[in-house]
C-alpha cells in the first residue's frame, strides 16, 4: 500500500544530501507496506524554488541511483528551510512505472505537486472538468495527477487565495479515501496535509519542551470562498459530497495570520513552534518511519487539514464542527515504539524473526492482564461495557485474511464460553450482503493494522445502527482503534513481514482472554477455565518446542518447493489453522493452496486425492480426534500420502497410518506439544509458517513483500 513522507527543516540547516537521505530513509522504513515504484520532490537550490522531481519504477534503493546521479541536486548545498515529500505507490490506477508513479504534478512547472495515498473515485469528471477548461497536459493513468492540475486550476482562478484555501477547497471536491500531501513553488517551505479515510500522522521535532499535550483546532467559517472556486462545477456520479464540506462555497475564517507561531489554547500551557524557534516535522502514513526522529506525534483525523506554514507553524484546520461534542484539539502522543523492534536483528527476514518472536509476543499479549494463579483477568479497554456485551444479542466478529482465520479459530470458545451465538464475517462479504445489525449486537473488528477499508467500513455500518463496537487491533492510534467504542491491543509489537504471522497467535490470545473474561463469573465454567489458563501459562514454551522444529522443516521444505499445489486439511479448532495455512502458502510462495475442512472430503475434494497431491493433514487428540482418524484412513486408502501434523506421544495415529506390512504411509509426522483444545491451533499454525517461509526462502522469492500484496489494504 502507498506510503507517504515529508521531512520539512525549518531554522534547522541541513544539506540537500542529509534531506534526500531522510526521505529515502523514510520510505524504506515503510517498505514493509508493500510498493511497486518510488518518488519524491525537494527544491532545486536555496535560492530557487522550483521544484525538481525523480521517481522510478521499482524499489526505493533504485529511486535513490536515481537520486544520487541528478544533475539538477546539489547535494553539498545548506538548506536552512526546506521541504521534501517522497512517495511509495502501490499501483491501482495505471501500470508500475515512472510517469504513473508519485509525485504529480499540475504542470510542466511543477507548481503543485502532490502525493496521495487511496483512491479519487469522481477523478474522471475532475478530469473531464478540467479537460475544458484547459488543462490537459495530463501525463499519467493515475487518479492523482487530476488533484495536482485541480490545484493549479484553483489557483489560477485566484491567484490571491491562500494555501490552506485552496486546499480545503480542493478537497471538498473530490470524493474518496485520501491521505495527501501537497507542495507548491508558489507557497515555498511549506506543506499541507490532509486525510479521508487513509492513516496520516505528523511528528514533531523540537528542542523546546512541549508544555501541553494538545494542538487545537481551527475551524474555518460559512463565509463565502475567497478560493472562488466551487465545488458544485465538479458533477458528482456518486452523489456524494466529498468530506464534511457543505455542497457549494468553502473557505477558512478564523486561522492565524502566516508568522504567527502556533499557540495551543485547548491544554494545560501554551508551546510555540516556529517563529524564531527551530523545529523539524515529518509526515508519514505510519510511525515507524519516524520514531528514528522524534517520538512526538499527532494522529490525524478524517477531515483534518495540517498545515505547517512559511514561518514554521503548525495549524491543523477542520471546515466545521460536526456536533457539539467533537473534539476540539489533536493530542500529542509519546510513542512508546524502539526502533530496534521494527529491525530485522539477527534474523534475514522480518516474516522469519516475526515467527520466531511468538514465545515472546504471546507473553506481551497477556502481561498485566491475566493472572496465572488467581485466574483474573482484566482488559482495560472493556472495562466500561462488559455488562452490555454480557446482555448482548449476539456476537459478531468482523475481519479479513489472516484476521479473518483468529475469529474462525476462537469462535467454538467463545461460543462455548460465553453462551452466546457467535457469528463470524468477512468484512467485505457482510457489507455485500447488507447485513441485518441490531442496537443489542456487539461488533468486534479484529484487524493487526486497524487500517483495512474494507473492516473500517463495516465498523462505520455497524456504529451507524447503533451496536456497540470493539476494536482488536495491534496498532495503537489506528482507524478501527479510534473509531470503536472500547477495545483490546494485542499488542505483538510491530509486525512488519506482509504475511501475518505473530499478530495471528496474539489475536487469538486476546480473543480466548476475552471468552475468559466474559465466563468469568460462571460457576459451571471454571474447571473449563482453569485448564485453559494453565495452558496459557505454559503456552510460551511449548511454541519454543515447535520451533525446535525448524531444521527439520527446512529440509520437508526442500522436498516440496518445486510443487504446484498444497492441500490442508484438518477440523474444528484446526479448520482455521488448515486455512491460515493455507493462506500463508499462497501469499508467501505462490503455490496454490487451499485449507480443507476434512467433514467436506466427501462431498467433493477428495477427488483431488492422489499418489503425487502434496497433502497436509492435522489431527490432535481433541473432540473430533476419531473424525480426523476416519479422514487419515479416507486419505490413504485413495493413494495419498500425507504429511501428518499430530500431538507428541501419539502413536495411534502413526499406527493406523501403517498397513500390516509395517509400511507406513505417512510422508513425515511433525509432532508439537499436546495442549487444551482451544490452543491447539496456535501451536498447530507455526509448522505451517515455517514450511511456507522456507519454501519461500529456497525459491528465491521475497519473503516479506510477496508480489501485488501489501500490509495495510487501505483500500476496498
Ligand atoms: C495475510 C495477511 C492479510 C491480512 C488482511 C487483514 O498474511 O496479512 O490477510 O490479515 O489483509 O489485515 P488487517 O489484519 O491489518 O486488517
Amino acid at each position: 500500500m502507498c506510503g507517504i513522507f515529508c521531512y520539512l527543516n525549518y531554522l534547522t540547516p541541513q544539506t540537500k544530501k542529509y534531506i534526500l537521505d531522510t526521505l529515502l530513509q523514510g520510505l524504506k522504513r515503510m517498505e514493509y507496506r508493500g510498493y511497486d515504484s518510488a518518488g519524491l520532490a525537494v527544491d532545486r537550490c536555496c535560492g530557487d524554488k522550483s521544484t525538481v522531481i525523480v521517481r522510478e519504477r521499482g524499489k526505493v534503493a533504485s529511486l535513490e541511483k536515481l537520486v544520487n546521479v541528478s544533475q539538477e541536486l546539489n547535494m553539498d548545498e545548506v538548506c536552512n528551510i526546506h521541504c521534501g515529500i517522497a512517495h511509495t505507490r502501490w499501483a491501482t490506477h495505471g501500470e508500475p512505472a515512472p510517469r504513473n508513479s508519485h509525485p504529480h504534478r499540475s504542470d510542466a512547472n511543477n507548481t503543485f505537486v502532490v502525493i496521495h495515498n487511496g483512491i479519487v473515485t469522481n477523478y474522471m469528471a475532475i478530469k473531464n472538468f478540467l479537460v475544458e477548461k484547459g488543462y490537459t497536459d495530463f501525463e499519467s493513468e493515475t487518479d492523482t495527477e487530476v488533484v495536482a492540475k485541480l490545484a493549479l486550476y484553483i489557483y489560477n482562478e485566484n491567484p490571491s487565495t491562500t494555501f490552506q484555501e485552496l486546499v480545503e477547497t480542493l478537497i471538498g471536491m473530490i470524493d474518496g479515501a485520501f491521505a495527501f500531501l501537497f507542495k507548491s513553488n508558489k507557497f515555498p517551505d511549506q506543506v499541507i496535509a490532509t486525510r479521508r479515510g487513509s492513516p496520516l500522522i505528523v511528528a514533531i521535532k523540537a528542542d523546546v519542551e512541549m508544555l501541553t499535550e494538545y494542538f487545537p483546532i481551527l475551524y474555518s467559517s460559512d463565509r463565502t470562498s475567497s478560493s472562488g472556486v466551487n465545488r458544485n462545477e465538479i458533477p458528482s456520479p456518486s452523489g456524494h459530497s466529498g468530506g464534511d464540506l457543505p455542497n457549494g462555497t468553502t473557505n477558512i475564517n478564523g486561522r492565524i495570520s502566516p508568522g504567527t507561531a502556533m499557540t495551543a489554547s485547548a491544554g494545560s500551557g501554551e508551546f510555540k513552534l516556529g517563529g524564531k524557534t527551530p523545529v523539524e516535522y515529518f509526515f508519514a502514513s505510519d510511525a515507524s518511519a519516524v520514531i528514528e526522529h522524534t517520538n512526538k506525534v499527532i494522529y490525524l483525523e478524517d477531515n483534518d487539514i495540517a498545515h505547517v506554514d512559511n514561518a514554521g507553524g503548525l495549524h491543523i484546520m477542520r471546515t466545521k464542527k460536526k456536533h457539539a461534542n467533537e473534539k476540539d484539539f489533536r493530542s500529542v502522543n509519546t510513542l512508546q515504539l524502539k526502533l530496534e523492534e521494527i529491525m530485522k536483528g539477527s534474523y534475514n527476514y522480518f516474516m522469519e524473526k516475526e515467527i520466531f518472536e511468538q514465545p515472546e509476543s504471546v507473553v506481551n499479549t497477556m502481561r498485566g492482564r491475566l493472572n496465572f494463579e488467581t485466574g483474573q483477568v482484566v482488559l482495560g479497554g472493556l472495562v466500561e461495557h462488559l455488562d452490555d456485551i454480557k446482555r448482548s444479542r449476539r456476537l459478531i466478529m468482523i475481519a479479513c485474511g489472516t484476521s479473518f482465520h483468529s475469529a474462525l479459530a476462537t469462535r467454538q470458545i467463545l461460543e462455548e464460553l460465553s453462551q452466546l451465538p457467535v457469528m463470524v464475517e468477512l468484512a467485505s462479504d457482510f457489507m455485500d450482503r447488507h447485513t441485518p445489525i441490531f442496537r443489542d449486537d456487539v461488533c468486534f473488528f479484529i484487524s493487526q493494522s486497524g487500517e483495512t477499508a474494507d473492516s473500517l467500513l463495516a465498523l462505520r455500518y455497524c456504529k451507524k445502527r447503533g451496536a456497540l463496537c470493539v476494536g482488536v487491533t495491534n496498532t495503537v492510534g489506528s482507524s478501527i482503534s479510534r473509531e470503536t467504542s472500547c477495545g483490546v491491543h494485542i499488542n505483538a509489537g510491530p509486525e512488519i513481514g506482509v504475511a501475518s504471522t505473530k499478530a495471528y497467535t496474539s489475536q487469538i490470545i486476546s480473543l480466548l482472554m476475552f471468552a475468559l473474561l466474559i465466563s468469568a463469573d460462571r460457576i459451571s465454567m471454571m474447571e473449563r477455565r482453569k485448564a485453559i489458563i494453565s495452558e496459557l501459562e505454559k503456552l510460551p514454551k511449548k511454541i519454543e518446542k515447535v520451533l525446535e522444529l525448524a531444521e527439520d522443516l527446512k529440509k520437508l521444505a526442500e522436498q516440496y518447493q518445486k510443487e504446484n499445489s498444497f492441500l490442508i486439511m484438518g477440523r474444528g479448532y484446526n479448520y482455521a489453522t488448515c486455512l491460515e495455512g493455507a493462506l500463508k502458502i499462497k501469499e508467501i510462495t505462490y503455490m496454490h493452496s487451499e485449507g480443507i475442512m476434512t467433514g467436506e472430503l466427501k462431498h467433493g475434494p477428495l477427488a483431488l486425492v492422489e499418489a503425487t497431491m502434496p497433502i497436509i493433514m492435522i489431527a490432535v487428540r481433541d473432540s473430533v480426534y476419531v473424525n480426523c482418524q476416519n479422514a487419515l484412513q479416507q486419505v490413504i486408502s485413495r493413494g495419498g500420502k500425507p504429511i501428518l501434523i499430530c500431538e507428541e506421544g501419539d502413536e495411534e495415529i502413526v499406527r493406523l497410518a501403517t498397513d500390516k506390512d509395517g509400511n507406513c504411509k505417512l510422508a513425515q509426522v511433525i509432532r508439537v506439544p499436546k495442549t487444551v483444545d482451544c490452543l491447539a491451533g496456535v501451536l498447530t499454525v507455526i509448522p505451517l509458517q515455517l514450511i511456507s517461509l522456507y519454501v519461500a526462502v529456497r525459491n528465491g522469492l521475497n519473503v516479506d513483500c510477496p508480489r501485488n500484496l501489501a500490509k495495510s489494504v487501505t483500500v476496498e
